[in-house]
């Protein structure tokens, strides 16, 4: 080789190398930093504490015992060199001074249409044997927020099959409606008919906090296999641990906001919003937070419209989420804090009523107490018209229901209650829906126009005759017995009695 060549070798050579040393050193410094692990300290309950690793909140740490036994826990808050873990599993086995080794960042879930007919855990694992979840995508449990000026407008009512619903709380795509209810009322199978009926592409069901049992009963009998086919269900019960349920909640969100930007219309329902707060709160007073209102420390009340949030429409050209949360008022507490802050942050609420269950009828949707705040901007007049005269006159026969039921009320008095009493048995029938029968947006429209077919819009209304028992104003008293004195001077053969009976109430 003469000289020339090997110096042009040589220099090829150098260069190939600084090149390799190059992309090595490239790729060191793009490695993550090695992880710098502690050790266990202290665990009371559910709270772990660890000292001398390095982890940010949300982080998974994976806590090794000296038998080689894993416990996997994720940091939920720090003070000072201090960590404050929470289990994401079973903590059985867990000893003092146990290693604490910092994994990757928690919440990163495979999904895909493959989902569809699947019941996972809050983890995102299968519960039902059928095998590994097949999905090229992953999706954070956090999400992510959409600027609320890009959203969509609700402008469509979405059919979810329940008569009532469709017709006197219309829902619409991207509206998220709170259904609030006491234990035992009916809102699983509400529920159940609306994922079964529903016309959304997608269903994706949140079982949270709730028992074991139901989980299954749910999937198995009111879900059903034609609900199934399209559903997802997340099922985090009552006796996982508290970040499993929140984590459960999270995940159905991403899985519906995951078929919402492939531009499908998902329904989301969330059983129940309560549990989740309670989660929240569980986490919180554990790792030392104080408590706020009942009991709850301030955090639950930022999570709870953090998750509502993520709900509803996408931006324009993607698709929408529809939510439903149910909330637990016991005992009819309107004071609990849950079901306030629930009120403030969603569009509506559907009220099922123990009182209406207790009388047999179901769906026992408390229509007076229910409110959709986007209905009237999404249905047409006549349908908004038909609306208000089915609960004014609910609310007419209501506010008289005792003096009806005992007698006092006399027919002829005031055609308004009249009208009321004629319609009460084809409103109760209108109210009532059997679990195995669907009823759509336009025929539920439809019966509703049916049923005021026969009587005037608005009958004239004179005066309320009441039993003289009934509290009155004074002035309202004397013209009664005035109008008595004069109705027996000028029809002498009529029951007098019965004429001073009649009071006028000004309205
Ligand atoms: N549409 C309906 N038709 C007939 N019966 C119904 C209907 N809805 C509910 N029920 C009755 O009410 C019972 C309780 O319903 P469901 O389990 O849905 O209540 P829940 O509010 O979910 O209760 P929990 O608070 O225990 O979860 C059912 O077992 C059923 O007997
Ligand atoms: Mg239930």
């Amino acid at each position: 080789m003469s000289g020339s060549a090997t110096q042009k070798f040589r220099a090829e050579r150098a260069l190939g190398w600084r090149e390799r040393m190059a992309r090595q050193v490239k790729r060191a410094v793009a490695l993550p930093p090695p992880p710098v692990e502690g050790a266990l300290t202290r665990m009371v309950g559910l709270t772990l504490e660890a000292s001398g690793c390095q982890a940010a909140v949300g982080d998974v740490c994976d806590l090794l015992n000296g038998d080689g036994s894993k416990v996997e826990a994720e940091v939920v808050g720090f003070a000072g060199d201090k960590l404050y873990l929470m289990p994401t599993g079973e903590v059985h086995g867990l000893a003092p001074a146990a290693r604490v080794v910092p994994r990757q960042r928690a919440g990163s879930v495979r999904v895909g249409p493959g989902l569809l007919g699947r019941v996972i855990d809050g983890n995102g694992t299968p519960l039902d044997g059928l095998g590994p979840i097949q999905g090229e995508d992953r999706v954070k449990l956090l999400g992510r927020s959409i600027n609320p000026l890009a959203r969509h407008p609700i402008d469509t009512p979405l059919d979810v099959g329940v008569r009532s619903i469709n017709s006197l709380l219309t829902v619409g795509r991207g509206q998220r409606i709170g259904l609030f209810a006491g234990s035992g009322v009916g809102k699983s199978v509400l529920l159940g008919m609306m994922a079964r009926y529903t016309s959304a592409d997608v269903i994706v069901v949140g079982l949270i906090g709730e028992r074991g049992r139901e989980v299954k009963e749910f999937v198995e009998r009111i879900l059903g296999p034609e609900g199934r086919r399209r559903s997802v269900v997340v099922a985090s019960p009552a006796d996982n641990p508290p970040l499993i349920r929140l984590h459960g909640a999270w995940l159905a969100t991403s899985i519906a906001e995951y078929f919402r930007e492939r531009g499908l219309s998902v329904l989301l329902i969330m059983d129940s919003l309560t549990r989740f707060a309670q989660a929240q709160r569980e986490i919180g007073l554990a790792i030392g937070e104080a408590p706020a209102t009942k009991g709850y420390p301030p955090s639950v009340f930022a999570r709870l419209p953090a998750l509502v949030e993520r709900a509803g429409n996408g931006a324009k050209g993607k698709g929408s989420i529809t939510a439903f949360y149910t909330v637990l008022t016991e005992g009819d507490d309107q004071q609990d804090p849950i079901a306030d802050s629930a009120r403030a942050i969603l569009d509506g609420h559907v009220v099922l009523s123990r009182r209406i269950a207790e009388a047999g009828q179901y769906p026992a949707v408390d229509v007076e107490a229910s409110v959709s705040r986007v209905m009237q901007e999404i249905i047409p007049p006549e349908h908004a018209e038909l609306a208000r005269r089915f609960r004014q006159t609910l609310s007419i026969y209501q506010q008289n229901r005792d003096l009806i039921s005992i007698g006092a009320y006399q027919r002829g008095s005031d055609p308004r209650i009249d009208q009321a009493i004629d319609l009460w048995p084809a409103m109760q029938k209108f109210l009532m829906q059997p679990i195995d029968k669907r009823v759509g947006h336009a025929e539920a429209v439809n019966e509703l126009r049916q049923l005021f077919a026969a009587s005037p819009a608005d009958p004239r209304h004179e005066t309320i005759r009441t039993s003289r028992h009934r509290p009155a104003g004074r002035r309202a008293y004397r013209k009664g017995t005035r109008r008595a004195r004069r109705a027996r001077r000028e029809a002498p053969g009529r029951d007098a009695a019965e004429a001073g009976r009649a009071r006028e109430i000004p309205q």
